[in-house]
């Protein structure tokens, strides 16, 4: 049975999909089968990862019950790395999805099967706590949140936190917190130290160690349509995602 990863936060470009497609690729580097599922309309998980935006079958025709997960999921260029893509019509899904009664768990019961298949699964959610991230948060174990180290980090934060204490209630009890991940870290700030410290001291024992640096080549290998630890595995992003890759697979 496999362990499934959200990455959420309703706050946009703190580095989810950044994340979500770095942690991938380190977790399946190490050797563990790992699939990534996209589920922002947005598409720039699956699009960082070199496969085109307007792929069928992909994750909008999965929840609308046309196609099986297995159908929709493809292997990608990293290898142990398997990818269940996006498409811009998921942005309908927002709208369509409540309708249907039962909705939130369309995506846990669609990743039923992968969940025996792949060791690791992370969800890439868009930046609202809408329909998509209710059924990432319903289908996961655990949940990353990135926190960008900028001012107004705090913000939305305790928001997000009573949002996965309502679910974890009334929709997926198994649902626990791996982790608040500092991203985009300047270190040469007081800026960046300060906000560190303020979230460490604010959630102590919920922040990762480990702090993703800013960082050249990361923001650079979407474009290439690999992840950093392809376009130049010897680089600080590289390093930190790996370490971090290491402290979730320790926390359980
Ligand atoms: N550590 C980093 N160093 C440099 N650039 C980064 C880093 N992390 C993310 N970026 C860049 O910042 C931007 C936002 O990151 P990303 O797309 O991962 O955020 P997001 O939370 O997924 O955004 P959205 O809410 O729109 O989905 C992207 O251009 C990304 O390449
Ligand atoms: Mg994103």
């Amino acid at each position: 049975m496999g362990t499934i990863y959200a990455i959420a936060n309703q706050k946009g470009g703190v580095g989810k999909t950044t994340t979500a497609v770095n942690v991938a690729a380190c977790i399946a580097e190490a050797g563990y089968p790992t699939l990534l599922v996209d589920i922002d309309p947005q598409a720039n998980a699956t699009v960082g990862l070199g496969l085109p935006k307007d792929g069928t079958p992909n994750a909008y025709d999965v929840l609308a019950g046309d196609a099986t997960a297995e159908e929709a999921i493809r292997a990608s260029a990293v290898e142990g790395l398997s990818v269940l893509p996006s498409h811009p019509d998921l942005a309908g899904a927002s709208v369509e999805l409540p309708r249907a009664p039962g909705s939130e768990n369309l995506l846990r019961d669609a990743l039923a099967a992968a969940k025996q298949r792949f060791a690791f699964t992370i969800l890439d959610c868009p930046p609202s706590l809408g329909p998509l991230t209710v059924n990432a948060l319903v289908a996961a174990d655990r949940v990353i949140v990135p926190v960008q180290t900028e001012y107004f980090a705090l913000e939305g934060l305790a928001g997000l936190l009573d949002t996965l204490s309502l679910i974890r209630r009334e929709l997926n009890p198994r649902l626990t917190v791996a982790g608040m991940l500092l991203t985009m870290h300047d270190g040469r700030t007081r800026l960046a130290r300060d906000v560190e410290q303020e979230v460490r001291k604010h959630f102590p024992a919920l922040v990762f160690d480990t702090v993703i640096p800013r960082n050249v080549r990361i923001g650079e290998a979407p474009s290439y349509g690999v992840p950093v630890i392809h376009h130049d595995p010897h680089c600080l992003g590289s390093d930190a995602y790996f370490e971090l890759a290491k402290e979730v697979a320790a926390r359980g």
